[in-house]
């Protein structure tokens, strides 16, 4: 018989560099293999098991949908997705007083700038070099990391690249002609890297001063992965908080859903029929989302995820050849002198699955916001053993 592997590769595209592992079943921050194995997970699916795998709470919540609806369309009004929107609206700061319920991130983002494009009238869209945002048309064409761009070719007009962390690229880019500035606060897939709280504040003393539109793509960021629920608002944001926030990811735990949070002067340009979507705020979705964010709060992994960073970089101190710990909570990026392909591997070999990014030196770390400080303390003797190896 075939095995899993040969399976997958013979039938499905080989678009993604895989780890040679069948996972069978998750719970927490651990996932068990087809051949009997565990694995702590650091990497959390690339950030969308914020609860942890199969949270007792939101498999209940999915359980009981699935057996009573699984899906109809926002032709109808239902109670899943009253509860959904209510529950995120209630968790987001209080400028942004909507959401649009879509299917992934990529979705969220290309949404987000055609909200802008109408409540501003105008066209163009800055983003940054290094910001990630998805493979859809307009969403690759704002994003100016690698060779994304070309993959999307033909572009999107009217999208322009300013230097993250740079004010003064962004205003020589910014006139009457932009709709919106988008970013993802941490820039994730370049590498996990910040801006100093002070940029923050002059973007979005830009966008009110020229009319512009700004949007956190927090695909990554939301839904507590910081020790926030949004990075908007944070004390890492100066207390900034977007015209538009978007989000997919670990919004439902496994489910695909997407969502942009807007503010009543956004939503105030928005009618009947200029968004829609299918699935988008179907019920299955829906309940899983409630209860996302319901087990976020009920087992208070935000404060969670505070005391286990400070835990965790406490820790790598004790390992000499790691240069530098970039980004918040948990979307960590472990910066070495050298390539950590090596250590990525050796990692895994040890049965600890990491991420790497486009910074070649940089380990990324996206767990579920339930690890603890002992599951840490595996990852940290695992690497110190690797590092003096
Ligand atoms: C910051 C960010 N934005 C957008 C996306 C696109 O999301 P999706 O893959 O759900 O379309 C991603 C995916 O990795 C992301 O990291």
């Amino acid at each position: 018989m075939k095995s899993i592997v040969e399976t997958e590769d013979q039938f499905q595209l080989a678009t993604y560099k895989k780890m040679p592992i069948a996972a069978e079943r998750g719970e927490g921050v651990w996932i068990y293999t087809s051949d009997g194995e565990k694995y702590l997970d650091l990497y959390g699916g690339h950030a969308v098991a914020g609860t942890g795998h199969c949270h007792p709470h939101v498999v209940q919540a999915i359980r009981e949908q699935a057996e009573t609806l699984l899906f109809y369309s926002n032709l109808v009004y239902s109670d899943a997705r009253a509860r959904a929107a209510e529950k995120l609206v209630s968790v987001a700061p209080d400028a942004l007083t909507k959401a649009f319920f879509c299917n992934s991130g990529t979705e969220a983002n290309e949404n987000a700038m055609r909200m802008a494009r109408m409540s501003t009238g105008r066209e163009k869209v800055i983003t940054f070099s290094g910001g990630f945002h998805g493979r859809t048309a307009d969403a690759i064409s704002a994003t100016f990391l690698g060779k994304y761009r070309e993959i999307g070719k033909p572009n999107v007009p009217g999208h322009l690249a300013a230097e993250f962390g740079d004010i003064e690229s962004v205003r020589s880019l910014t006139d009457d002609s932009v709709a919106a500035i988008m970013l993802e606060p941490i820039q994730s897939m370049a590498g996990v890297r910040m801006a100093a709280p002070g940029f923050y504040r002059e973007l979005r003393e830009l966008c009110d001063e020229r009319g512009v539109v700004l949007i956190y793509d927090e695909v990554q960021t939301g839904v507590g992965r910081t020790g926030e629920w949004f990075f908007a608002g944070s004390a890492a944001s100066d207390g900034v908080v977007p015209d538009i926030i978007t989000l997919a990811k670990a919004l439902g735990s496994g489910v695909p859903v997407g969502a942009c949070l807007v503010t009543e002067a956004v939503s105030s340009h928005i009618k009947e029929n200029d968004l829609g979507t299918t699935f988008g705020g179907g019920m299955l979705a829906m309940a899983a989302v409630a209860a996302t964010l319901e087990a976020i709060q009920n087992d208070q992994m935000l404060a969670n995820v505070k005391t286990v960073e400070a835990h965790l970089r406490e820790r790598l101190r004790e390992i000499e050849q790691v240069v530098a710990v970039r980004g918040l909570g948990f979307l960590l990026g472990i910066e070495f002198a050298d390539n950590v392909a090596p250590i990525h591997k050796a990692l895994l070999d040890r049965k600890i699955i990491t991420g790497t990014s486009s910074d070649a030196k940089v380990l990324r770390l996206l767990p579920p916001l339930c690890l603890n400080a002992s599951e840490v303390d595996l990852f940290v003797t695992a690497l110190e053993e690797i590092c003096t190896s």
